[in-house]
């Protein structure tokens, strides 16, 4: 056979050392939500088109133009789920996770949007997501922000900035809908051509416009924040002032509105100004009527989802990631006897020595040949076992990194010696 294998456009393959990084934040997120009561759901990569439809919106750019949707050999329609949150909520459905009872959940992995690929924006991308049902305050907003700022936190992250909005009720925001009509109406011949387009479908939508003639525009519009009514109105201040309270500091975006549809109330967003335009890395909000709109008992629930290959993207920005995966250790081994040895040393000094990272040469090859794979691999230091290492139950160190002589170690050293470096 022959002709190109490629991969499709906007699908990437994350080789090691980068996936050493992806596993790393990966690890952290889980250590953070899982410390917080955050269980993790397994959630299927491919739901019937109409949970999507009726959860992001039919008219909505994901459901209108970017799903990956297909019939299945029954004649029904699926599609590559392009986020988490509708899967989330159906399986909590479905399994009677939301009857009376508060639950906290996080997944992770691939969603499917066929969007123009660009840097930070993909076909195939991943994201972490947390999602609280059954919570209707602004505690759990508080919290669920709390712990991506501690994701930031720990990855060493600080090119990142807060913006958070309320959208208020359903009647709030017909209520602002129409002033921002009104207003926008007295400017649509200024309007870019995708703005006087949604006037009359998603108003709202406009206040995301990246057109400059419609931003000059939008400078003077309505804040959806002076239109909420009592109630909403007490509930962003708090949530503001727990956010004070935690030293977490935050921009009120009165334009700050989403892509999806199911959103109520509070919303946000973490940006960073080291991507480009796909500048949000973590994004969210409140989402109270979704659990009942899609057949559940009424219950509030609020979310983020956070971009992999944006905060892997950003942390290289920031110069934050560490080299992963360098072995602490190469053996070196000469002959068929000291490789046979030399395996049965390597697994007991895995067992023994919590992560140590000992790779065990393989193909034979000439002490010379086996160094420069050594070298390659970035490893710390060689073991070296030939016939007289073997006679002797010894093996002699060679520094790689460091400038210091090579020596001899019993066997029975190896471990505390390997412990001692694996801890430096
Ligand atoms: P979203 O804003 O569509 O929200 O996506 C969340 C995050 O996924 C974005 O902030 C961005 O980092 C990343 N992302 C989105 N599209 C792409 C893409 N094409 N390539 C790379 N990264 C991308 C949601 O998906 C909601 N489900 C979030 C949520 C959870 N709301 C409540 N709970």
């Amino acid at each position: 056979m022959s002709g190109d294998v490629r991969a499709i456009r906007g699908f990437n393959d994350i080789l090691p050392p980068s996936s050493g990084h992806w596993q790393m934040v990966e690890h952290i997120a889980a250590d953070i939500l899982g410390r917080a009561g955050y269980g993790e759901i397994r959630l299927p990569l491919v739901e019937s088109t109409s949970l999507f439809a009726r959860s992001i919106g039919a008219s909505t750019d994901i459901v209108e133009k970017e799903m990956y949707t297909f019939e299945d050999r029954n004649g029904d329609s699926l599609s590559l789920r392009p986020e988490g949150t509708a899967s989330c909520v159906r399986a909590g459905i479905s399994h009677g996770l939301f009857n009376g009872s508060q639950q906290r959940l996080w997944y992770r992995g691939p969603m499917f949007r066929h969007e123009r690929p660009q840097k930070g924006r993909y076909r195939q991308f991943h994201q972490i997501g947390a999602e609280a049902f059954g919570i209707a305050g602004a505690d759990i907003e508080a919290e669920l922000i709390a712990l991506s700022a501690e994701l930031w936190r720990r990855l060493g992250l600080d090119r990142v900035t807060l913006k958070i909005n309320s959208l208020g009720s359903v009647e709030d925001r017909a209520r602002y809908r129409e002033a921002l009509v009104d207003y926008l109406k007295k400017h649509e011949q200024d309007l870019d051509e995708d703005s006087r387009r949604r006037l009359s479908q998603n108003p709202m939508r406009i206040l995301d416009s990246k057109a400059e003639q419609t931003q000059a525009i939008l400078q003077n519009a309505p804040h959806i924040t002076d239109y909420l009514d009592e109630n909403n109105t007490s509930h962003f201040a708090e949530l503001c002032r727990r956010l004070d309270a935690l030293g977490i500091e935050y921009e009120k975006d009165p334009f700050l509105v989403r892509g999806l549809d199911y959103y109520t109330g509070t919303v946000f967003e973490w940006v960073t100004d080291a991507l480009g335009a796909q500048d949000a890395v973590c994004s969210g909000g409140r989402y109270d009527g979704l659990v009942e709109q899609l057949g559940g008992r009424a219950t509030p629930a609020i979310g983020w989802a956070l971009g992999m290959e944006r905060l892997i993207l950003l942390a290289e920005a920031c110069d934050r990631l560490p080299e992963s995966g360098a072995p602490h250790v190469y053996f070196v081994t000469l002959g068929l006897e000291a490789e046979c040895e030399a395996m049965v040393l390597a697994q007991q000094l895995r067992s023994q020595v919590p992560s140590l990272r000992l790779v065990l040469n393989m193909g034979s090859g000439s002490l010379k040949a086996q160094l420069r794979r050594a070298d390659k691999a970035r490893a710390g230091v060689a073991l070296i076992m030939g016939d007289a290492e073997l006679e002797q139950h010894r093996v002699t160190v060679k520094f790689l990194r460091e400038k210091r002589d090579q020596q001899a170690l019993d066997w029975g050293d190896l471990k505390e010696f390997l412990r001692v470096r694996v801890a430096e």
